[in-house]
């Protein structure tokens, strides 16, 4: 374990998991954020500096530096330790233990992808891309634009990319599970594109995971042939072009949404960087958590046309689902963004952009075509087509500005707007059961604090922890044992140590303990752990004078004048040397 021990000390958790989550500071060492792991409005994930770690009071993710590259990133533990490594320049042991079969294959498919990339590209500067150049330039795409977005030109012949795979000694079977080839029934295998503009995929660190190849002609159909999936090709979780804008998502705190590779790349080109491509599918919910953990701020531009309002219709719930802030950018002139961007210019592109009317007004508008407001059928049409949306604003406040809006906005009476909204909402609304869960104390919570944070806490109690009888009963007990336990071992109590003996459900304890006490600034000092140890002993003192005012009670109920004495007097005796100083 040594080499993961030297790699987590020698990278900053705070700076790789701000390069996916915007975090704010909110304590000495803690820093917070929306989870990027499940979907949520307030921010509940934390991480700690000083114990360089992530937990989410949500849905309990948590770790270290390293499962949060395996969790965000979809990669093995081995493959974890390398993307870490390579990015801080430390370099990895040559033939790894920690590597596995899967991570194996990954990295030669990702080789392989390298390879097709600088293949594809060579093609379009060579004599065999003439025409593949010429496609770029009629469409208006500068040299510079392809160049930055990689394009490339996958010739005709089918065998380019087979023959390269082969000289380079890749096994058959892999080559076979790259997705860029294709095996023929004889055995042999061609190349999966053939003549064809090539758009690479990428994956949010930057590396080429698949490809999008355009046809040249309107002849050669399908117009776009994509990667199937593969082993490092997961269409569904996939935004192009996200690597390349999620820095300016975050300086913007928005993010421009539209379907096709070219108009992600014609948007860009007219200054606007902040542009992902949803590549013509419909938006799945780990894409939208992806552009969350940037930006909460969606702006959906898709295509004029039918099928593209309709996209950005069912776009729309999947969004507010994920509690995303949602505007709808219309073009003029039935252009795309591509086109628009080209034809009327960026002043123009930014023009609306800024217009961008809010999801309601839209939905509004186009409810307000497809139905009469004029008859009562017509209205409740309108109701029932905006309903879906509705169930998802969960503020109230906001709920009822926005049924005032549409009450204006198509013409009807508030009252029964806001009374079909409320049924909506109650519909929808699951009865939540919250488990109901045990207090830690505030004593308890400082003292473990103090064992876990402060080397001289540590060693001048620890050992009074023993006869303090009242530690066995409260929440934190198994981790005071497993402090305990450790410390018995001979090894110093670190957040680390205690953390791998404990269960999952103390886990989560252990880090909410730990980030509750940095985020109210409690003071982790020798003093305080007295303090706090004392109390503790207090009210074991009260805890068990409560157990014995019970047993009396129960003796005398049952007749035993004896016993109730005796127990009586016990109780007297202990209140009296309860009262004594010291
Ligand atoms: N798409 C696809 N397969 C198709 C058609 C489209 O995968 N047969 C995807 C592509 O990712 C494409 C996006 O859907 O970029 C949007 O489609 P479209 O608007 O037709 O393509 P554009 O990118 O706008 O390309 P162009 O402007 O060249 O038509
Ligand atoms: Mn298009």
């Amino acid at each position: 374990m040594e080499f993961v021990e030297q790699l987590k000390s020698s990278v900053n958790i705070l700076n790789v998991i701000g390069e996916w989550v915007r975090l704010r500071k909110s304590g000495v060492n803690r820093y917070t954020g929306l989870c990027p792991f499940h979907s949520e409005k307030t921010p509940s994930f934390s991480v700690n500096l000083d114990k360089q770690f992530y937990y989410c009071f949500g849905c309990h993710a948590k770790g270290d530096v390293v499962n949060f590259v395996m969790e965000i990133e979809h990669v093995s533990f081995y493959e974890a330790l390398k993307t870490l490594a390579e990015r801080h320049g430390i370099p990895m042991p040559k033939r790894s233990q920690y590597s596995d079969e899967d991570s194996r294959l990954r990295g030669v498919i990702f080789q392989m992808h390298e390879l097709a990339q600088e293949t594809f590209r060579a093609s379009l500067a060579a004599g065999v891309g003439e025409a593949a150049r010429g496609y770029l330039a009629a469409r208006g795409v500068a040299a510079a634009a392809a160049e930055q977005f990689g394009l490339g030109y996958a010739d005709g012949s089918g065998r380019t990319l087979v023959r390269l795979f082969q000289q380079r000694s890749f096994p058959a079977t892999e080559i076979e599970q790259s997705g860029l080839v294709r095996k023929r029934d004889d055995g042999t295998f061609y190349d999966y594109f053939r003549n064809r503009l090539m758009f690479p995929i990428h994956n949010e660190s930057g590396k080429i995971i698949g490809f999008g190849g355009r046809a040249l002609t309107a002849e050669d159909n399908p117009k776009y042939l994509n990667s199937p999936e593969t082993p490092i090709y997961k269409k569904s979780h996939v935004l192009y072009n996200l690597h390349r804008a999620k820095e300016a998502i975050r300086k913007e705190d928005r993010v421009i949404l539209v379907e096709g590779y070219m108009d992600a790349i014609g948007v860009a080109a007219a200054g606007f960087g902040a542009v992902v491509a949803s590549c013509g599918t419909s938006l799945t919910s780990p894409q939208v958590l992806a552009l969350k953990r940037h930006s909460q701020r969606i702006v959906v531009n898709f295509d004029p046309d039918a099928p593209g309002a309709n996209a950005a219709e069912r776009s729309i719930n999947m969004l507010l689902d994920e509690s995303m802030q949602v505007r709808i950018m219309e073009l003029d002139g039935g252009l795309d963004p591509d086109e628009y961007c080209k034809q009327r210019g960026a002043a123009a592109y930014q023009g609306r952009l800024e217009g961008a009317k809010g999801y309601f007004y839209w939905l509004a508008d186009r409810a307000r075509a497809r139905y009469d407001v004029h008859t009562t059928e017509g209205v409740v049409s309108v109701l029932k087509f905006l309903l879906p949306a509705v169930q998802r604003i969960s503020d109230r406040l906001e709920r009822m500005t926005v049924a005032n809006d549409v009450a204006g906005y198509i013409g009807v009476d508030r009252g029964m707007v806001l009374d079909s909204f409320r049924k909506a909402v109650a519909d929808r609304r699951e009865s939540a059961l919250v488990q109901p869960k045990e207090i830690v104390r505030a004593d308890e919570k400082g003292l473990l604090n103090v064992l876990l944070s402060s080397l001289e806490g540590r060693e001048r109690l620890i050992e009074d922890l023993a006869g303090i009888e009242i530690l066995n009963r409260i929440p934190t007990r198994r981790i005071y044992q497993a402090v305990a336990a450790v410390h018995a071992s001979g090894a110093l109590p670190t957040f680390d140590a205690v953390r791998s003996r404990l269960e999952e459900p103390d886990q989560n304890l252990l880090a909410e303990v730990v980030l509750s006490a940095e985020a109210e600034g409690i003071a982790i000092s020798l003093d305080y752990g007295r303090q706090c140890l004392e109390r503790l002993r207090r009210s074991e003192g009260e805890l068990r004078r409560g157990e014995l005012k019970a047993r009396v009670k129960e003796a005398e109920r049952s007749g035993d004048q004896v016993e109730a004495l005796r127990l009586y007097r016990e109780l007297v005796q202990m209140e009296r040397s309860g009262e004594l100083p010291g």
